[in-house]
């Protein structure tokens, strides 16, 4: 008797030719920013790498390109931790690409003590929330022209630890740990990804907004764990364990959401493992706070008071 053969575990194999597709990566000179990047590039994407450090994304461009010397990328400069630098980047990306068919707000800060943004807001969620809702929606023409485009606004399992609070998201009252600010910054990424793609919908725009989070990737952002780190960063890419993955495998929910032609706006992509930390990329759950339309709605009007920046839907 035939047997069905083994469901396969999608990878980066499975990302089709993008000959022709335009894709901007935040954050893309390392981690699973790079690494999307790089997988989108070998593909035969367009890739704009949007970067805060010039020479880290010289640096990152310039690997891309010893891995596929026929790569087509280029550079793109922009600090989330300012809004007139997101601004000055969205003209530039919109003078050079009228059509963008993918948008990967994938930068990111983690457990930083308290700061601010240039801004005046607190640093997490300047950086990795608000500064991309001001860009997302500063560039969503060019997506909104892109056949089909899609923004996937990558999250952590850390959402389901966040609280919105919106009389004080900032703490300025107090209560500031680095690891409550850094899962406020990402259920609200979540929040923002979930409400933009129920406002494409309403909008009868073909694009869609996808979220995805890597589970536990090896990539700088463990910096912020603890020196331990050095050591075992040069370990954990060859010892198999349920904590900690490759930044490569890490990217793969990202590259899931972005190129998999089945997948669909409102989904979220994650590891498949145990913990949600390692293992293949399949659809995941996210919290239900993270799917609150009422909270996802206060959020969205604070986030364009804030920045300033109203969505043409
Ligand atoms: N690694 C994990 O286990 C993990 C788990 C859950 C979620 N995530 C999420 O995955 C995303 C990528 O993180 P990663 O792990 O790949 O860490 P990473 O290697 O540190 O990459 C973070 C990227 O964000 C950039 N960035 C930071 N601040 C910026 C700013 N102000 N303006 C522009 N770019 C800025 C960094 O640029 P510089 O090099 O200049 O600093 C870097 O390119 C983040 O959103 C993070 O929250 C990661």
């Amino acid at each position: 008797m035939a047997t069905t053969p083994k469901r396969r575990r999608w990878s980066a194999v499975d990302v089709p030719d993008l000959n022709g597709k335009v894709a901007v990566v935040t954050g893309a000179n390392s981690g699973i920013g790079f690494e999307a990047a790089k997988v989108l590039a070998e593909h035969g994407a367009t890739v704009v790498l949007a970067c805060r450090n010039p020479v880290k994304a010289q640096n990152a461009l310039d690997t891309i390109r010893t891995a596929t010397p026929a790569a087509d990328v280029s550079l793109l400069e922009m600090d989330l931790n300012s809004l007139a630098s997101v601004r000055k980047a969205a003209d530039t990306l919109l003078a050079d690409r009228p059509v963008i068919d993918l948008l990967i707000n994938n930068a990111g800060v983690t457990f930083l003590p308290y700061g601010l943004t240039a801004d005046g807001f607190e640093t997490h969620y300047g950086v990795n929330y608000l500064g991309h809702f001001a860009f997302t929606g500063l560039v969503l023409p060019a997506v909104t022209a892109a056949d089909a485009g899609r923004i996937v606004t990558i999250g952590s399992n850390a959402h389901r630890l966040g609280k919105m609070n919106f009389d004080d998201p900032g703490f300025t009252k107090g209560g500031y740990k680095p690891l409550r600010a850094y899962a406020r910054s990402k259920l609200a990424n979540l929040l923002f990804a979930f409400e933009l793609q129920r406002r494409l919908q309403t909008a009868g725009a073909s694009t869609q907004s996808l979220a995805a989070h890597p589970g536990g990737a090896n990539t700088e952002i463990l910096e912020s764990i603890g020196p331990v780190r050095q050591k075992l960063k040069q370990l954990i890419d060859h010892i198999p364990n349920p904590i900690v993955h490759s930044a490569r495998q890490g990217a793969l929910p990202t590259l899931r959401a972005a190129t998999d032609p089945a997948s669909r706006g409102d989904e979220y992509y994650g590891p498949a493992g145990l913990l949600k930390m390692t293992g293949p990329p399949v659809l995941v759950k996210a919290s239900a706070t993270s799917r609150h339309p009422e909270t996802a709605q206060r959020l969205w009007e604070l986030s364009e008071e804030q920045t300033g920046v109203t969505y043409p839907l």
